[in-house]
């Protein structure tokens, strides 16, 4: 059976760590695998352009064949459930398979029943470990280390899989982490902070999405009022500290929690973490199939 990738909570911090200097390896070109001898079958259920495009391109630098699933072409339609559909795939005898999906821990119906490496592209509101990785890389690049950095983690907190991933890991590594954002998106168990405040203080300022597909109901606030209250705003960048840098997972509403211009401004590393998004898939593949 493959080794799987759930959740980021169920690997030692040395794991972690040892995931990213791989990734670190494979960006600058050494020791990249051959494994053209095996499969991986990318599932996702849910949308996704960066997820499952840069899961793409790390199998196939690792020389990996590759099935695409299409949701709305399956026998999904036909009422066939998400178990039968991912053991379908399992049957053809794949070494890995990656799985994105709107309902949290789909994967513990998986668990012992599934022979390739699962490996999680997002859970509902509940886990994306690769994503998670991949800011993790982002960071140690720029900082060569974790401990004692702060991160503000500011926006759609409660609709976010990669803030609550984040959160848990970033402190677990040593990190000072902090959530802000309108209270109607905080969690209580989440350490708070007003956002300006956190804003100056902060090495990396995380901006969230507003997951409006998440939400129940209209938020009772325009898109202006919201960047103008929570967003990164020029006025609020320009209090950053000297060295801190600006993230985001994107897909990101431009001009709402960040201002239209900052998205590839000297301090934003939104694009790197899209780039680095391949060489920690790759390492999870690696870890995955071998
Ligand atoms: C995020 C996701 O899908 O969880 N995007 C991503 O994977 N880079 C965040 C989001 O959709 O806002």
């Amino acid at each position: 059976m493959g080794k799987s990738l759930f959740t980021l909570s169920d690997l030692p911090a040395e794991e972690i760590v040892s995931i990213i200097d791989r990734a670190m390896m494979f960006c600058q070109g050494i020791d990249i695998p051959n494994f053209s001898d095996k499969i991986a079958c990318n599932l996702f259920f849910e949308p996704s352009t960066r997820t499952q495009y840069s899961f793409n391109v790390a199998e196939v630098r690792l020389g990996m064949r590759v099935i695409s699933f299409n949701p709305a072409a399956s026998s999904l339609n036909k009422a066939e459930s998400f178990y039968d559909t991912v053991k379908t795939f399992d049957s053809f005898g794949p070494d890995a398979i990656v799985i994105r999906h709107s309902e949290n821990e789909y994967y513990k119906q998986l668990e012992g029943y599934i022979n390739a490496a699962i490996l999680n592209g997002g859970d509902g509101t509940g886990n994306h470990p690769t994503q998670s990785l991949l800011d993790l890389m982002t960071i140690k690049q720029e900082f060569g280390h974790f401990e004692g950095l702060k991160c503000v983690i500011a926006g759609d907190i409660s609709h976010s899989r990669v803030a609550h991933t984040d959160y848990e890991v970033m402190r677990r590594l040593g990190m000072e982490v902090v959530t802000a954002g309108p209270d109607f998106f905080l969690e209580d168990s989440l350490k708070q902070e007003d956002f300006d405040s956190a804003v100056k203080t902060s090495d990396i300022v995380m901006m969230l999405r507003v997951q409006h597909e998440r939400h129940a109901s209209h938020m009772a606030m325009t898109a202006e009022e919201y960047h103008r209250a929570y967003g990164l705003t020029l006025e609020r960048e320009k209090t950053m500290k000297d060295k801190a840098i600006i993230m985001h997972p994107a897909p990101v509403n431009r001009g709402v929690e960040l201002a239209d211009s900052l998205m590839e401004c000297p301090r934003a590393r939104i694009f790197k973490q899209m780039s680095n998004g391949v060489f920690v898939r790759m390492a999870v593949l690696e870890r995955g199939v071998l």
